[in-house]
C-alpha cells in the first residue's frame, strides 16, 4: 500500500519537476556560453518527462563505480547531474574544483540545510551539522582534544588498555578455538568503545561477547543507517512526509534518536555529578575527555550532548572501515603484509618497549602508506556535499548556480587516471613512498600528496579533526594484530563496498586466526 503510493507519488512528482527542468535547461543552455553547455552534457543521458531516472534506477546497485565512469569520461572529471526531486548537483573529481570549494571559496560552500536537515534530527547543533560561527566555536573547542600532547597521553593509554587486554586475548581465543569471526564487526565494537572513551569519558564494553550490545550501539547504528536511507532517497519529499505522519522507518528513526539522546544525556549528567564531587563542589575541570572539556567551558547539557554525539558519530565507523578494508587488501597483497611486520620488527627491535609508544607509531611510514593506499580505493566517506550560497564557477569552466550541490568524491577521485595512472586500481603501497620501495621495508620516506588531489580526510578549514587520531588507532590495532597473528579470510563471493554514511563491507569480513609463528 504505501509503496504504491509512494511509486505513484514519485511519478507524478518527477513528471512535474522534469517539465520545469526542460523548460530551465532550455533557458541555460540558451543564456549560457557554449563552453558550459558542453559540460553539462558530460552527466547521464536525459530523456524528457523522466530525465536521468532511468540510468539512474538501472544504476542504482552500483551509483559509485556509475559516477566513477562518467567522470573518468568527461574532460575535466567533473559532470553535472539533474536528478530529479533533489537540486542540481554537480559532482566533480577535479583536484583544483575540490580545492576551490574546500578552501579558496570555502565560504560559499556552507554544508547547507539540504545536508543538515538530513541528519539534524540525531546530530542537532554539533560541529558535524552546523556551519558559520556555531561550527567555529566548537572546532576552536575540541581542536585542544586532538593535540599531539592528549594524542600520546590520554589517547595511546586508553588504545593499550583496549588492544592487550581485550582484542589480544579475545583474538586468541579464536585463534585456539579455530572458530571464525566477523573482522568488520569485532572492529566497529572495538572503534565504538574507543570513541566513547575519548568523546565522553565512559567505557560501554562492546567487546564483551558474551553480552549484547547495549542499546545505545544498536540505537546509533539504526540511527546512522535511516538517516542514510533518507539521503539516498530519490525524492526528499518523501521522507519528510513519513516525518511528518511519524510512520514507517521515520519512526524508528525517532525511537531511535529518543534513546540516544536519553542516555547521552544520562551520562553526561552521571559524570557531571562524579566531576563536580571530585573537586568539592566548586567547578568542573578538564578530565581527559571531550565531555569533561565541553563542560568545564560552561555549554549546557542539551549543548553538550549534540557536541559528543557527533564526536562518536564522526570516530564511529570511519576507522573500522579503513581497516576492515586493509585486512582484506593485504590478503590478496602476501608482498605488503610481510613488509609490514619486517618494519614493526625492526622498529620494536631497536627500542625495548613492552608496547608501542607514540615514537614507534610515527615511524611506521610503510603502514602509513598502506594504510592511505586503501583509503585510495575503499574511502571511508566515499562523498560528501556542499551547498552554494551564491552564483559561482569552478575553475575549469563549470557554472554553479545558488542553492546548488556540489559533491567531492573521494572513491572516483582514487580512481581516476588522471590522477594515479594507468596502474590506479592496483594495491601499490610504494606510491606513497619515494626512494627505496617496499622491498626496503620502512626505509622510504612517505610523499607529500595533495589533500586535494586524496580528501579522504576532506581538507581546508574542516579537514578532519580526528585525522591524527585514526592513524595512530589504525596503526596501533593493526600492527599489534599482525605482530602476533595471521588473519585469513574465508570469501564467498568476494566483498562488496557498500557507501552508507560511512562505507561497509556488506555481510562483514569473516576471518580465520591462526597464531603467528
Ligand atoms: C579513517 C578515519 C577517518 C576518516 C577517513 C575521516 C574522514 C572525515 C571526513 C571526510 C570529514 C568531513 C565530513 C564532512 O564535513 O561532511 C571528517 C570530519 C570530521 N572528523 Fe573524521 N575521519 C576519520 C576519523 C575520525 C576520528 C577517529 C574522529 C574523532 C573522534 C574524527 C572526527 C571528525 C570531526 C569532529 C569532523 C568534523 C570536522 C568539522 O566539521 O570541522 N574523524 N572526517
Ligand atoms: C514552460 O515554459 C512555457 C513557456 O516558455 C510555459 O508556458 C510553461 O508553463 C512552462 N512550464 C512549466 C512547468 O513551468
Ligand atoms: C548505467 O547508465 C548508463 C548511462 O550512463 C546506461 O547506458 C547503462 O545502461 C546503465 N547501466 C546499467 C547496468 O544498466
Ligand atoms: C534497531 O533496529 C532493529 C531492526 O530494525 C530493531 O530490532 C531494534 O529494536 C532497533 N533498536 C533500537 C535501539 O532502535
Ligand atoms: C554466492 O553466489 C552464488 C551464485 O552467484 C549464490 O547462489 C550464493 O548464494 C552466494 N553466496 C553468498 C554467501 O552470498
Amino acid at each position: 500500500m504505501s509503496i504504491l503510493l509512494f511509486v505513484g507519488f514519485s511519478v507524478i512528482l518527477y513528471a512535474f519537476l522534469s517539465l520545469i527542468h526542460r523548460n530551465i535547461s532550455k533557458k541555460t543552455s540558451s543564456s549560457s556560453s557554449s563552453s558550459s553547455s558542453l559540460r553539462m552534457s558530460h552527466g547521464p543521458p536525459s530523456y524528457p518527462i523522466i530525465g536521468c531516472l532511468l540510468s539512474f534506477y538501472r544504476n542504482r546497485s552500483r551509483l559509485l563505480d556509475w559516477y566513477t565512469d562518467l567522470l573518468s569520461r568527461s574532460p575535466t572529471q567533473t559532470i553535472v547531474i539533474h536528478r530529479l526531486g533533489a537540486c542540481r548537483t554537480v559532482v566533480t573529481a577535479n583536484p583544483d574544483n575540490v580545492e576551490h570549494v574546500l578552501k579558496a571559496n570555502f565560504h560559499n560552500y556552507p554544508k547547507g540545510v539540504p545536508f543538515t536537515s538530513i541528519l539534524g534530527d540525531l546530530l542537532g547543533c554539533g560541529i558535524f551539522n552546523v556551519d558559520g560561527p556555531l561550527w567555529s566555536t566548537q572546532r576552536k573547542l575540541a581542536s585542544h582534544e586532538f593535540s599531539t600532547h592528549s594524542l600520546r597521553d590520554f589517547v595511546l593509554r586508553m588504545l593499550e588498555a583496549e588492544v592487550e587486554n581485550r582484542l589480544l586475548p579475545l583474538l586468541q581465543d579464536y585463534a585456539d578455538t579455530d572458530r571464525t569471526l566477523d573482522l568488520q564487526d569485532l572492529l566497529k565494537r572495538f572503534t565504538f568503545d574507543t570513541v566513547c572513551q575519548v568523546s565522553l569519558g565512559t567505557d560501554p564494553d562492546c567487546l564483551d561477547l558474551s553480552r549484547p550490545l547495549p542499546p545505545l550501539v544498536t540505537a546509533f547504528e539504526n540511527a546512522s543507517r535511516i538517516c542514510a536511507m533518507r539521503a539516498t532517497s530519490p525524492v526528499y519529499l518523501v521522507w519528510k512526509i513519513k516525518r511528518a505522519l511519524s510512520i514507517g522507518s521515520e519512526k524508528k528513526l525517532a525511537e531511535a534518536v529518543k534513546l540516544v539522546h536519553g542516555d547521552i544525556l544520562d551520562i553526561i549528567r552521571n559524570r557531571k555529578k562524579k566531576l563536580l564531587q571530585e573537586n568539592g563542589d566548586q567547578q568542573i575541570k578538564y578530565d581527559g575527555d571531550l565531555l569533561s572539556r565541553f563542560l568545564a567551558a560552561g555549554h549546557s547539557e542539551e549543548m553538550v550532548r549534540d557536541m559528543v554525539i557527533s564526536f562518536v558519530m564522526a570516530g564511529r565507523d570511519t576507522t573500522s572501515a579503513a581497516m576492515t578494508w586493509l585486512f582484506w587488501l593485504l590478503a590478496q597483497n602476501s608482498n605488503a603484509e610481510q613488509a609490514i611486520i619486517s618494519e614493526i620488527d625492526s622498529i620494536l627491535d631497536q627500542s625495548c618497549n613492552k608496547f608501542l609508544e607514540f615514537e614507534n607509531l610515527k615511524e611506521m611510514r610503510f603502514l602509513k602508506a598502506c594504510l592511505c593506499e586503501s583509503m585510495r580505493l575503499y574511502p571511508p566517506i566515499a562523498w560528501d556535499s556542499k551547498h552554494a550560497t551564491v552564483d559561482d564557477v569552478l575553475p575549469d569552466g563549470t557554472p554553479v548556480r545558488k542553492g546548488d550541490r556540489v559533491t567531492y568524491f573521494p572513491y572516483g577521485m582514487g580512481r581516476m587516471e588522471e590522477l594515479w595512472g594507468k596502474d590506479r586500481l592496483e594495491f601499490k603501497p610504494d606510491r606513497w613512498l619515494v626512494g627505496p620501495g617496499m622491498e626496503d621495508g620502512a626505509k622510504g620516506e612517505l610523499r607529500a600528496v595533495s589533500p586535494f588531489k586524496y580528501p579522504v580526510f576532506q581538507a581546508g578549514p574542516r579537514v578532519c579533526l580526528g585525522k591524527q587520531m585514526a592513524f595512530i588507532q589504525m596503526k596501533y590495532v593493526v600492527a599489534s594484530i599482525l605482530r602476533r597473528f595471521e588473519i585469513r579470510p574465508v570469501l564467498e563471493n568476494g566483498s562488496i563496498f557498500v557507501p552508507l554514511l560511512t562505507a561497509h563491507m556488506a555481510g562483514g569480513l569473516k576471518v580465520a586466526v591462526k597464531k603467528r609463528t
